[in-house]
């Protein structure tokens, strides 16, 4: 079957379109295409995500985006310009109510192209931010109702869990096979989990932060050094460069909780406090020392809380995915707790650590689309959990 799947939870506006076979057993894929557009640069400026912006960028962005996965697919042809039903329009807009700009865009194109072989549209509907979010399920139901293609919801969370599990060969991706129980540890901009599963498809949360997520962490403290947005990947590169540096010594929050938990606004704090204390603009060599040790204490303790899940629930697989898991020294650490605690770890390729819509489309295969109403009963939905 063919997906098309779209993302927008955050502030990357992705769209694919993969061919999928093998059922549950074997799954395999093609991709015909798979765009990322990351409005990165744009929230710089604020330090951080800016919700209204990323809205109206996704909104700006997806129209575009549609037309050229379409023709990179190979699944773009145009014919000539017919309207809509008054029947369907009155539809298009009850759902485009609050997105106007999406809406002129979706009928400068849409009706000027004929409806592409799609078997389903897959869309990520939480967690997120719930404006970028809406944007996407938006144009996912518009586009569903017009091409008449049933619409599958898929959780951005599932979607990283499944993006871990992704390997590829050029544009031939499989899934690696999944040893049983295994713990996913789920860290990005808005999340820091550990979760069980015991069977495909079903989660159990056995911890979380109880403030900050991790990615949340690196981009404030990346924000007190003076580095831009997003800060995961600049405090990285900082402690790499440190490497014959010590560390500025900094916390290990929560190491001997004795739960699943996580905390990292203590964290954050005790850097500015380190920061105020050193009374002075930060030289080279603090801001380099400053980033290892926080980067040094997020690996530490992360690793830690891994091993006493594993051991806690007789993990055989470590699924770790999210931004965050992109970090080399998180990967190097998990592998090193992987080799002493023998559980098999899987990890994304890079390119699909961070949000994309590839992982949505692989996450989508093997659910069931939605049925008449509840299409138009779907919903964003910002806090939507796996459990
Ligand atoms: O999964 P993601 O792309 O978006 C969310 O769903 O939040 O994760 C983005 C987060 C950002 O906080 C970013 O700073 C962090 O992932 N990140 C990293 C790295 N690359 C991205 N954090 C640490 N090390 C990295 N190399
Ligand atoms: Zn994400």
């Amino acid at each position: 079957m063919r997906i098309l799947s779209i993302e927008t939870s955050c502030d990357e506006t992705a769209i694919s379109i993969v061919d999928a076979m093998g059922g549950v057993t074997r799954p395999r894929f093609i991709v015909r295409s798979n765009i990322i557009l990351s409005q990165a640069k744009l929230h710089a400026e604020y330090g951080g995500v800016f919700p209204a912006l990323a809205k109206r960028e996704h909104a700006k962005a997806l129209t575009p985006l549609l037309e050229q996965s379409l023709k990179e697919a190979k699944l773009f042809h145009t014919k000539k310009s017919s309207a809509f039903t008054p029947a369907l329009t009155k539809k298009l807009e009850a759902i485009f109510t609050h997105e106007q700009e999406l809406s002129t865009a979706f009928l400068a194109l849409i009706p000027s192209i004929k409806k592409p072989a799609v078997d389903a549209i897959a869309v990520t509907h939480g967690p997120g931010l719930e404006p970028a979010l809406w944007v996407g399920v938006n144009f996912a139901r518009a586009l569903s109702l017009v091409w008449d293609i049933p619409l599958i919801p898929v959780n951005h969370m599932e979607g990283h869990i499944y993006g871990s599990l992704v390997e590829e060969k050029w544009n031939k991706l499989t899934l690696a096979p999944l040893s049983l129980p295994a713990v996913a540890l789920l860290v990005s901009g808005g999340h820091t989990e550990l979760v069980l599963i015991k069977k495909l498809r079903s989660y159990k949360l056995l911890g979380k932060t109880r403030d900050d997520a991790i990615g949340e962490a690196f981009d404030k403290v990346a924000r007190m050094l003076g580095l831009p947005y997003p800060g995961g990947p600049a405090i990285s590169k900082l402690a790499k460069e440190a490497s014959h540096l010590e560390a500025f010594p900094l916390p290990r929050p929560m190491i001997k909780s004795g739960d699943l938990d996580f905390s990292f606004s203590g964290l954050k704090t005790s850097v500015l406090y380190a920061i105020k204390k050193l009374g002075h603009a930060l030289t080279d060599e603090e801001r380099l020392r400053i980033a290892k040790g926080f980067q040094d204490s997020v690996v530490e303790v992360i690793a830690t809380k891994v091993a006493g899940a594993v051991r806690a629930h007789g993990a055989r697989t470590v699924i770790a995915g999210g931004g965050v898991a992109a970090n080399k020294q998180i990967r190097a650490a998990l592998e090193a707790a992987a080799e002493q605690e023998g559980f098999v770890l899987r990890v994304p390729p890079l390119h699909l650590s961070t949000d994309n819509a590839l992982m949505i489309a692989v996450a989508a295969y093997g659910k069931k689309p939605l049925k008449g109403a509840q299409v138009t009963r779907l919903r964003a939905q910002g806090n939507l959990t796996l459990t």
